[in-house]
């Protein structure tokens, strides 16, 4: 079985940092978005993927390269207008020659992997096999109506929906999805949808089967549900020190330190990730924090939160819930901005 990654897209919800950097990119738990994908399909035995970029999509293939890294090998397909999911399966047709694959949204983290849908998509062999999720607000995703493991109706993003079961991004396809493909309009928003042409499946009487995904699922579109995310990964952090930390210090709980990281006369509770290079100096730094690579942090204070590499943070010590990018500055002064495009700053009163 194939997969064919989607890390195209605008990332408009996540400007300004999207500016520079693709939303795939972001790290959460100490790894781009991206890469968590990329293990969870390495994890059902997949080896042979596509990822869809935009243009020449130069930042995912620096990051990601020929795939060796995760034992797999990529091919890099190009999509240069957003003409909806649907449309990057019309692009990957020749890679996919008509095989299985899985289809994976590359802003998407399933905590707990996927062994379990494709078990289920292997031994009933459906036509496609949806991964679905009980939410409080589905009107904002595809909607699935199911009876006893089967899709009865899919909607995309319906004002009024049916059932609370939002479609994740990981689909399981056979080659009967082009045949749907090819019996599709473009929608409202001016998409080829992937949505639309598995309806046209199911009503055309094809099997098509949906496996409720209990564990944590997050499209990672915005600055909240990155957090969130970063948390729910963090949960199972193992603790694993390389850099140093001296006598003065105090580390609780799970915590990374990277190699050549120093912390020093700082309090760390974990789970925490602390990049390596950084240098960590009179600071309180945790809980359910990932900061990048190279950052310097003295006299500062931060939870729930995530830096990009080379951040510092001095002498402000009431950060939390933040997300800042590469090689930013926050420091204590009179409130003096200098501020991204799309950039949104809460300043306390
Ligand atoms: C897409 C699909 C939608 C699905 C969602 C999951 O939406 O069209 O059915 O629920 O991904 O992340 P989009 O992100 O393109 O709005």
């Amino acid at each position: 079985m194939k997969a064919l990654v989607l890390a195209g897209g605008a990332g408009t919800r996540l400007r300004p940092l999207s500016h520079s950097i693709p939303k795939q990119l972001v790290p959460v738990a100490g790894r781009p978005v991206l890469f968590h994908g990329l293990d969870a399909l390495r994890e059902i035995g997949i080896t042979e993927v596509g990822i869809i970029v935009n243009g020449v999509g130069r930042q995912i293939r620096a990051a990601v390269g020929d795939g060796s890294e995760f034992g797999m090998s990529i091919t890099y397909l190009r999509q240069d207008d957003p003409l909806g999911l649907a449309h990057c399966v019309m692009i990957a047709q020749d890679f996919l020659a008509g095989d299985d694959f899985v289809m994976y949204l590359g802003d998407n983290i399933f905590a707990g992997g996927l062994l379990t849908p494709m078990l289920e998509f292997q031994t009933f062999r459906p036509a496609v096999q949806l991964v679905v999720t009980r939410v409080d607000d589905p009107s904002q995703s595809g909607v699935a109506e199911v009876e006893n493991g089967r899709v009865t109706r899919l909607e995309e993003k319906p004002k009024q929906p049916k059932s609370d079961l939002a479609v994740t991004g990981a689909y399981f396809f056979t080659g009967e999805i082009h045949e749907g493909i090819r019996n599709i309009t473009p929608s409202k928003r001016g998409e080829w949808e992937i949505t639309d042409a598995i309806q046209w499946l199911v009503a055309a009487g094809r099997e098509v089967r949906a496996h409720v995904f209990e564990g944590f699922w997050k499209d990672t579109g915005n600055m909240g549900d990155l957090l969130d995310c970063n948390r729910a990964l963090l949960e199972g952090l193992v603790s694993d020190q390389r850099g140093s930390v001296d006598g003065s210090s105090e580390i609780v709980g799970p915590v990374v330190i990277g190699a050549g990281a120093r912390v020093e006369g700082s309090r760390i509770i974990g789970p925490v990730i602390v990049g390596p290079g950084c240098v960590i100096r009179g600071s309180d730094v945790g809980p359910y924090t990932s900061i990048g690579a190279a950052c310097t942090l003295t006299d500062a204070g931060l939870q729930n939160s995530v830096l990009l590499d080379e951040v510092s943070v001095h002498g402000v010590r009431a950060i939390e819930g933040s997300l800042v990018g590469r090689s930013a500055h926050v420091r204590r002064g009179p409130l003096r901005l200098v501020v991204g495009d799309n950039s949104r700053l809460e300043v306390p009163l």
